[in-house]
């Protein structure tokens, strides 16, 4: 390792293939041999290091994982040679029938099979070259996919050197494990977005998004199972090739076995059907290869998938039953879900009675009405969902969301652009115990102790009514509740008591606003400073934070419209809990919320000047046109930025106006 006298390019140098080598060990062989927080600190220097020596920086540095800037779109790139899809064999004998057809076009020549599992995500190509990679590209139609490079190169067990000079392409699986699934719909329930159905989706729709910084923090995965050179397998063993690609540092999968013959073959499909739950992400089954590769040659392709392989499939988790209701649940921030009561039904060994519907949009879309057939599908631990409607009863009754919230009588609303429809009623008790335990959580306000039995019985008991009366809570009627030891009970005093330190941000996140999560939570309190101006500025100001867009703004209008909402927070005031804190976002002022580029010369201003002063007064200054561009700032020879900014019919301005704007 390079001493801390080393020059700042030599510690570059040596940080990076420090963190290369602790990712390959976490990432790659699941065996880390550093703590995150040692790994974080190496990865802060190398990011220190790069931003004071930019000309140092590198597209295959590791701070690349940690994402970058949006972009508008993705390029079209053609696939080296066609990305097929494979044939299935749905049961044993489908499979004995597909080993059948090998032996006879391969005559009597022996072969094997490289059973491997079929991950369920989206496959994707990835090339190298000059120890580099190049280029990530999605599968698409199979001929054509999407450059994904920017968002790969955030994948950490995905290599960005390799120690192979030579050009090659592999290409495998993008996945989501399910914890990372899991933990990413809990932080999206939290925000109040909507929630992905499995981690395939999310999977898919964590690498197509615009915003590499995204991709970075969903925690995708890479399995390789292919090795080219040339759009063709490169060794003449396809198990080789797995192997090589595993000494080059890519994260092949373990689980994967040679088989002489189609017994063990079938062996190792059933053993995987039992040990499927217990894997860390999804499969969807087997995927047997002829290993190989010449025998693979010989046996060739039909039009869309090879001869030298099959895709063994396990039982489907759906099944068919019959909606016998529709319910209505109430959650935390007083979102109304439509539920459907289902005949019981097995599906994939679990009896589900019970399967989501999202929301009215959703049942329109599947234009389900009350005893209907439909097909109910269960993935990973995720909630049922109805897929689709396979018969309409002819008496089906259609349904409507109801006006007033179920549980409390109370009206219910829809927010302009938002789908659920909510109980507007802060005080429901379908709420309370929900938005308390959300309240006392530990990413939210850290109460320790104050969990769901706790809060069950301090409701209904009629102690607490709303998360201020948390804060006159009396250790003796702690002490009179069930279960409740004296030590426990002045604990819980005690936590209860440290919560009015915690910070703003978690103040802001505790009320249950709909969609202000923690993060936006965080970014309302650095650039306000303030729950009082929060509370009190119009839309057109609160949209003027970072990422606050108009959904967000009208939440929060809605909710401090709200008397109740507003002595709830005064109360909370009151009982020393922190309102307030430094701002740490960009000023607000007159241009709060616009984007200006600037192009050509101006009379009189240089280009930093008036860059310095559109920031003063809160506005954002940008390098590129696009729709999100408010103005385009033009001076003498102004370049192709015109041309864009006019066929977006952005607005187009002078110097003389943009002084008018700052007001000078
Ligand atoms: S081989 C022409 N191996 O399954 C060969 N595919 O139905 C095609 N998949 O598009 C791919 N795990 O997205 C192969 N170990 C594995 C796989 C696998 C998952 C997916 C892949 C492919 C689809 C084919």
């Amino acid at each position: 390792m390079a001493s801390a006298a080393s020059s700042p390019a030599q510690r570059i140098l040596a940080l990076r293939e420090l963190i290369e080598h602790h990712e390959h060990q976490y990432y790659v062989l699941d065996a880390p041999e550093i703590s995150d927080a040692d790994y974080d600190k190496l990865m802060r220097e190398l990011l220190a290091l790069e931003q004071a020596h930019p000309e140092l920086a590198n597209e295959c540095s590791p701070t690349v994982r940690v994402g970058g800037k949006a972009r508008e779109g993705f390029v079209k790139v053609p696939h080296s040679s066609p990305m097929l899809s494979l044939d299935n064999a749905l049961n044993e004998a489908e499979l004995l029938a597909f080993d059948r057809r090998v032996r006879e076009l391969l005559g009597d020549e022996p072969f094997r099979y490289v059973a491997e599992l079929k991950l369920d995500g989206l496959s994707m190509a990835v090339h190298y070259n000059h120890e580099r990679l190049q280029k990530a590209i999605t599968r698409g139609d199979g001929s054509v996919g999407e450059d994904v490079t920017e968002n790969a190169r955030t994948i950490r067990s995905l290599p960005l050197r390799v120690q192979q000079s030579g050009a090659f392409e592999t290409r495998g699986e993008v996945i989501m494990t399910r914890r990372a699934f899991e933990r990413l719909n809990e932080q999206r329930e939290q925000d109040a977005l909507p929630l992905y159905a499995n981690p395939r989706n999310s999977a898919a729709g964590s690498l197509r998004v615009l915003d590499s910084t995204v991709t970075a923090a969903r925690q995708l995965e890479y399995m390789t199972y292919f090795y080219f050179v040339d759009g063709q397998p490169a060794l003449d063993s396809h198990w080789d090739s797995l192997e090589h690609l595993k000494s080059l540092g890519f994260k092949v999968n373990p689980e994967r076995r040679l088989c002489s013959n189609v017994e063990e073959l079938i062996a190792f499909c059933n053993e995987f059907e039992v040990r499927r739950e217990s894997l860390p992400y999804e499969i969807d089954g087997v995927v047997a290869k002829i290993d190989s590769i010449p025998q693979q040659r010989k046996l060739g392709y039909t039009s869309k998938a090879p001869r030298w392989a099959i895709a063994y499939k396990y039982a489907a988790r759906d099944a068919e039953t019959i909606v016998e209701d529709i319910l209505i649940q109430v959650g935390r921030t007083g979102a109304l879900t439509p539920v459907a009561a289902l005949q019981p039904v097995a599906v994939g060994g679990v009896t589900v009675a019970r399967a989501t519907l999202h929301n009215e949009e959703e049942i329109a879309r599947l234009g389900l009405k009350i005893g209907d057939t439909v097909l109910v599908e269960r993935s990973g631990d995720v909630i049922p969902k109805v897929v689709k409607v396979v018969s309409s009863a002819p008496e089906g009754r259609s349904f409507a969301m109801p006006t007033e919230c179920p549980i409390c009588g109370g009206p219910v609303t829809r927010l302009e652009g938002e789908v659920a429809v909510r109980c507007g009623n802060v005080n429901c008790p379908a709420r309370l115990k929900q938005s308390i335990e959300h309240f006392a959580s530990r990413t939210v306000m850290d109460i320790d102790g104050m969990g769901e039995v706790l809060v069950d019985q301090l409701v209904e008991k009629g102690k607490i009514k709303n998360v201020a009366d948390l804060y006159e809570l009396k250790l003796e009627e702690l002490e009179e509740l069930e279960r409740m030891g004296k030590k426990s009970a002045a604990k819980i005093v005690q936590n209860i008591d440290a919560s009015r330190k915690r910070p703003l941000a978690r103040v802001i996140a505790g009320l249950g606003i709909p969609f202000v999560g923690s993060r936006t939570a965080q970014i309302l309190a650095d650039t306000f400073g303030n729950l009082k101006d929060i509370a009190e500025f119009p839309e057109e100001r609160l949209q003027g934070a970072e990422e606050i867009g108009p959904k967000v703004a009208a939440a929060i209008r809605f909710y401090f419209s709200d008397d109740r909402n507003r002595e709830l927070v005064q109360r909370l005031r009151e009982a020393g809990l922190t309102m307030e804190q430094e701002v740490k976002g960009k000023t607000v002022g007159p241009l709060t919320g616009q984007t200006f580029v600037l192009t050509g010369t101006m009379p009189t201003l240089k280009r930093e000047e008036a860059k310095a002063l559109i920031e003063e007064a809160g506005g954002k200054v940008s390098g590129s046109v696009s729709k999100k561009t408010t103005y385009l700032v033009t001076g003498e020879d102004a370049g192709s930025k015109l041309d864009k900014a006019k066929a977006l019919e952005i607005k187009i301005i002078e110097e003389a106006e943009l002084l008018g704007l700052l007001g000078k």
